[in-house]
């Protein structure tokens, strides 16, 4: 798709095609634009990659530099700068980064005074080392330094290059209003913590997003009432791990739970349907599971990753749960949400995986019958506990034929899950298009399942419908309105 020295024909053609959003949390480089285009002397065009927490970032990057007097533009040869919010989970993701920027670079060769920024993980895991190793890179920010950019902008339109990769112990941003880019206008992320005090073993985001802290609790509950206010009729309530929120109300001296919290925004409206991602499995209590069966509009849906099926895998990825402890959590949901959907994330050939352990996985996924699954291979990241102490040791063609078996199963799981609702009635919010046809609208039930259903006058994004399933794929649910 990518040629290593793009012309610059590439970079137009490049500029037409849609980004594909692959299997995965991973989002791929996807443009994002205010709705409303403010006219501006100075307009910015920013691409996000990565997880739902780069997405929502993004929103808060708008925002600051919104307020700095810019405009956004999907078009990177009409912008004065372009950022990219990065993502370094995988070094996939940072490979698709780093030929973005060899895009970049092509434009910046016909317009030397624009400025190119690196947002994200990626920047705070290589800090300055970016600007030696991608020259066309002027500014770099972390995840905890947009407030920054509007000085680190105008440092580089004097010629200083900067670097702010600062982590902080407090940043939630909880005062910024993020600017919805791209949005359907009936659902929208809030983000309620960031960072991340897990470290379990493979992963990078302890070490890019810093340590874990939850945001005012008054903030998020009145962001999810500006937006319901605003017409929005869906929040999915973000962090790396929802179930350990916790807040100190000043006022009461007493700590919000995450539990509480779901409560509270549901209460901003029996119309505003609330979800939540990501649990952890060691973190998920019965109290969050009891508030979500209390309220209708709390979606039945869970992003519980088990990661692995096998509890001695478990532990050298360092997750401190086992394979019980994780049943114990499934069987729980089942008891007190019946219809509760559960989705995981699994990692196939983490270092000393045995083809037993693996097996354990796809039991697992049987087992727990997952409506679907965010299915990866293990990639060493550099600086994680599993880099230092742990061998690389499964070879790519195992990992990768450990893969396509977990997918092959999770898609069979899928169909499976979505077959058992063929018949069913479910009540599902407009969102909009579907994407194959104008004629008919796509919206989700709470299990987070997708919908096809033909349209009906008088119905709009926003409003919600009680739709029949009359044929199902892997994918997606199809139906009409009753
Ligand atoms: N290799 C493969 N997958 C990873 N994930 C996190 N780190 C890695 C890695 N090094 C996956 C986990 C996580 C999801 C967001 O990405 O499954 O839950
Ligand atoms: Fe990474 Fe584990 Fe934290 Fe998730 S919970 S962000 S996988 S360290």
């Amino acid at each position: 798709m990518y040629n290593d020295n793009p012309t610059i024909e590439d970079v137009k053609k490049e500029l037409r095609t849609d980004h594909n959003i692959p299997l995965g949390e991973e989002r791929q480089g996807e443009v994002l634009e205010l709705s409303a285009n403010q006219e501006s002397s100075k307009k910015f065009y920013i691409e996000s990659y990565g997880c739902q927490m780069n997405f929502s970032d993004t929103e808060i990057v708008a925002s600051v530099l919104s307020d700095d007097g810019f405009s956004s533009t999907r078009n990177m040869e009409e912008s004065d700068l372009i950022l990219i919010n990065t993502c370094s989970i995988r070094e996939k993701a940072e490979d698709t980064v780093r030929k973005r920027l060899r895009i970049f670079n092509k434009v910046k060769e016909q317009k030397p005074e624009l400025i190119v920024g690196v947002l994200g993980c990626m920047a705070e895991r290589l800090k300055k080392k970016f600007l030696e190793e991608e020259k066309i890179v002027d500014i770099v920010v972390g995840p905890d330094a947009y407030r920054d950019l509007p000085i680190l902008v105008a440092g580089a339109e004097d010629g200083n290059k900067g670097v702010n990769v600062f982590l902080s112990r407090e940043e939630t941003y909880a005062d910024i209003s993020p600017l919805r880019l791209g949005s359907n206008g009936v659902s929208a992320f809030i983000s309620i913590m960031r960072g991340c005090d897990n470290m379990c073993s493979f992963c990078v985001v302890p070490f890019t997003r810093g340590r874990e802290r939850s945001r005012d609790a008054f903030s998020i509950v009145a962001e999810a009432q500006d937006l319901f206010d605003r017409g929005y009729r869906e929040v999915t309530l973000l962090g790396q791990n929802v179930d350990s929120y916790k807040w100190l109300n000043p006022e009461t001296e007493k700590p919000v739970s995450f539990a509480e919290l779901i409560e509270m925004v549901a209460l901003v409206s029996p119309d505003l349907r609330v979800r939540f991602s990501t649990s952890h499995p060691k973190d998920m209590t019965d109290y969050v599971l009891h508030t979500m069966a209390k309220y209708e509009n709390i979606c039945n849906y869970i992003h519980l990753p088990v990661q692995s099926g096998n509890s001695r895998v478990l532990k050298l990825m360092n997750r401190t749960y086992d394979r019980v402890w994780y049943k114990e959590r499934v069987e729980s949901i089942y008891r007190i949400i019946p219809d509760c959907a559960i989705s995981s994330d699994i990692i196939a050939g983490f270092c000393t995986e045995t083809e037993e352990e693996h097996q354990d996985t796809l039991s697992m996924i049987e087992w727990a019958g997952y409506s679907m699954s965010y299915m990866f291979f293990y990639s060493e990241r550099p600086g994680t506990l599993a880099a230092k102490k742990f061998e690389d040791d499964i070879p790519l063609d195992t990992k990768k034929r450990r893969i396509t078996e977990i997918v092959n199963l999770q898609n069979q799981m899928s169909l499976i899950h979505n077959q058992k609702d063929i018949g069913k009635i479910f009540k599902v919010l407009i969102e909009g298009n579907s994407k194959k046809s104008t004629q008919d609208f796509k919206g989700r039930n709470s299990q987070n399942k997708m919908l096809i259903f033909p349209k009906q006058d008088g119905l709009e994004p926003g409003d919600y419908v009680n739709v029949r399933v009359n044929s199902v794929s892997s994918a997606t649910l199809k139906g009409e309105i009753v």
